[in-house]
């Protein structure tokens, strides 16, 4: 991603499903869900998930939810970002994008799973909590042992409490 590129963050809707399982499929990494997850995901929890568009074209997306039982926390359930755009912030700046609307309607903490192997991921959620000034919590969350399939173990990363958002250039 050049410096010149057209980067803008909105809120998706179900006519950017599509978009949002290809780029899950094209990230290799992420557990794909069905089409239809996407979909349900543009329609039900569209004010806490973001894409971003890269000169006017899917370039990544973040999809999230209030915890039903804890609304003060924001779960951030999938992260990608196109291989071409990555590390250049873009991933950073959707999470600081959500959590900035959020913490104006009461949330305090952020929270993801992530597996031991993702190293970008587990710097990206670091990054953020270096930036938000937050400390950040790490324990198990879903034991290899309860995934059907072979599966990494997903760690629970908490971060909070979120106060002011980091000033960007
Ligand atoms: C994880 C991912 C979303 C990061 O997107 P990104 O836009 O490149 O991330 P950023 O540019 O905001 O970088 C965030 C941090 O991760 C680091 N990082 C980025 N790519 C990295 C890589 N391949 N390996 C190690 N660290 C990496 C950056 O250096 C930065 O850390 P720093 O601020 O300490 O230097 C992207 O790599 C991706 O889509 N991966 C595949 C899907 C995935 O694993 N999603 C996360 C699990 S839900």
């Amino acid at each position: 991603m050049t410096s010149s590129a057209d980067i803008t963050l909105r809120t998706p809707t179900v006519d950017d499903g599509p978009a949002l399982w290809q780029m899950a499929v094209d990230s290799a990494t992420l557990d794909v869900n069905a089409p239809y997850a996407y979909l349900l995901w543009c329609r039900d929890f569209a004010a806490t998930s973001v894409i971003a568009e890269v000169d006017g074209q899917p370039g990544g997306f973040v999809t999230g939810y209030r915890r039903p039982d804890q609304p003060q926390t924001l779960m951030i359930w999938q992260v990608a970002v196109n291989t071409a755009h990555r590390g250049a912030g873009l991933a950073g700046r959707m999470l600081d994008h959500l959590a900035t609307v959020h913490i104006g309607q009461g949330v305090t903490h952020l929270e993801t799973s992530i597996t031991p192997d993702n190293d970008a991921s587990r710097r990206l959620f670091g990054a953020f909590s270096r930036r938000w000034r937050a400390t950040l919590d790490c324990s198990e969350l879903f034991g290899a042992n309860l995934f059907p399939e072979s599966h990494l173990a997903e760690e629970l990363f908490r971060i909070g409490p979120l106060r002011v958002p980091p000033t960007r250039p």
